[in-house]
């Protein structure tokens, strides 16, 4: 069984996948960090974020094994992982990687952008989850103060608009719902009651 979730930036998306994991007992990829590893690295070695010979080779040198979410979450390797999220080299290098995930015997749950209409467009069951984006923004603030940091909420909101903006406009692979996939609009719903309609949608299609 191949579960695709995909939705934009702090839609639950990532907990939402992690609980299906746990339940379905699936192994389980957010493609999310696949894209900030390339961020992260380009960060790291203090080279631009816009040339995408730089960025392709570094894509190439991803391994799967060694994403470290507590690393690669930060705001910034966000916001740097959706720039190079836009380079078709990028997302071809990636692709292999995350569609052999997806394959493998016993299936598993890909999250991202593009994972039911690129990645997986013949994924068993597909979810688009989705929240506004006050309601998003004023989850990541939560997220960053609860870890002791300084969060401004009016400029996480510009942030997660802008990022709707670059990863739903982008020429390849944009953010968009697969022609079959179920909408899940996280906005009024707290973890529990995503999680029990996700999992009822996912029984149902089976
Ligand atoms: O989901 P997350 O915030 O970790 O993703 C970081 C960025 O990586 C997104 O803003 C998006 O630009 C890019 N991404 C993508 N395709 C995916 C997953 C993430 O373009 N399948």
């Amino acid at each position: 069984m191949i579960i695709a979730i995909d939705g934009p930036a702090a839609s639950g998306k990532g907990t939402l996948s992690r609980q299906l994991a746990g339940h379905f007992m699936l192994p389980h990829l957010d493609t999310g960090l696949t894209f900030r590893a390339v961020g992260h690295a380009l960060l790291s070695a203090d080279l631009p974020l816009d040339n995408e010979v730089l960025a392709c080779e570094m894509a190439q040198k991803v391994d799967l094994g060694k994403l470290d979410r507590n690393i690669l979450s930060a705001h910034h390797i966000g916001e740097a992982a959706s720039k190079v999220a836009v380079m078709p080299s990028v997302r071809k290098a990636l692709l292999e990687a995350q569609r052999n995930f997806a394959n493998q015997p016993g299936g598993a749950i890909l999250d991202g952008r593009d994972i039911g209409t690129v990645v997986c467009p013949d994924a068993d069951v597909k979810l688009f989850v989705t929240a506004s984006p006050e309601v998003r923004a004023q989850r990541r603030t939560d997220e960053i103060l609860g870890k002791g940091q300084d969060a401004d909420f009016d400029q996480i909101l510009q942030d997660v608009k802008m990022r709707d903006e670059r990863d739903m406009n982008r020429a390849d692979a944009p953010l968009k719902p697969a022609e079959n996939a179920h909408l899940l609009d996280t906005s009024k719903l707290d973890i529990e009651g995503a999680f029990q309609q996700a999992v009822s949608l996912v029984e149902k299609t089976l």
